[in-house]
């Protein structure tokens, strides 16, 4: 069993989970968008009114909530409490929230157990902020992807606009840098790149080159 786990990490909006995809489904392996978890707890916490800024109701919040990540046909679906809450926590909202839930240290240790207990004995590509660093420190690949901040709102932008929503490109690049802003400026498991990872700048490079040279990176190991 050569099954090996794969880290993938950088800013928001760098194509992490797009690429991430692409590499689990060549391997074989399973994919767990960190992310996904931190925005369904963040979801949860608005619906409740919580304080965000309140660390002990947002634990006590987040042990009772049960979050589980699906494949399906049409791709990851993320399930909390039994709902299916894929879409919804890609909402503005949480993505302009999600920062202020994920930097709680406690909060993070329970969610890094919780990756951790997903990636046992299995071919694995996480993608996050801290998997390199933290979650999975011992992983045999490990990947630190950045684009500019332009690319980076441009790739939302056309996201969007696929959707069949307008946004506006300013916005868009303010939301990302405050977003790198307080996960870079975090006290507990900060966006970082970790020091053996390898860095691949994606800003002139198509999704498939990306996922093409993390796979070079695999085949030299498996
Ligand atoms: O990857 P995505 O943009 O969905 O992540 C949403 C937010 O969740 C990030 O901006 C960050 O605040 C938090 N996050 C984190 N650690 C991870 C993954 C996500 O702090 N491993």
């Amino acid at each position: 069993n050569n099954a090996i786990a794969i880290a993938i990490d950088g800013p928001a909006a760098a194509g992490k989970s797009t690429v991430a995809k692409i590499v689990a489904e060549s391997l074989s392996y399973i994919y767990i968008d960190t992310g996904a978890m931190y925005r369904a707890l963040t979801l949860k916490a608005i619906e409740e009114n919580i304080q965000l800024d309140d660390e002990n109701s947002l634990i006590s919040l987040l042990e009772r909530t049960d979050i589980k990540l699906k494949q399906s046909e049409a791709g990851q679906i993320i399930i909390v409490d039994d709902m299916d809450v894929t879409a919804e926590i890609r909402s503005q909202k949480v993505t302009n929230h999600v920062s202020y839930v994920a930097k709680h240290p406690i909060i993070r240790e329970e969610m890094v157990k919780r990756q951790q207990s997903f990636a046992t004995n299995l071919g694995v590509v996480m993608d996050g902020r801290d998997i390199g660093t933290h979650v999975l420190p011992n992983a045999e690949v490990k990947i630190f992807l950045i684009a500019t901040v332009e690319e980076r709102a441009k790739r939302r932008y056309e996201e969007n606009s696929k959707k069949g929503y307008y946004s506006d490109m300013e916005e868009l690049k303010q939301e990302i840098e405050q977003r790198d802003l307080i996960d870079s400026k975090r006290e507990a498991s900060p966006l970082i790149k970790a020091s053996d990872a390898s860095e691949i700048d994606t800003t002139s490079l198509s999704i498939n080159q990306v996922a093409q040279r993390i796979l070079a990176e695999v085949y030299k190991i498996i």
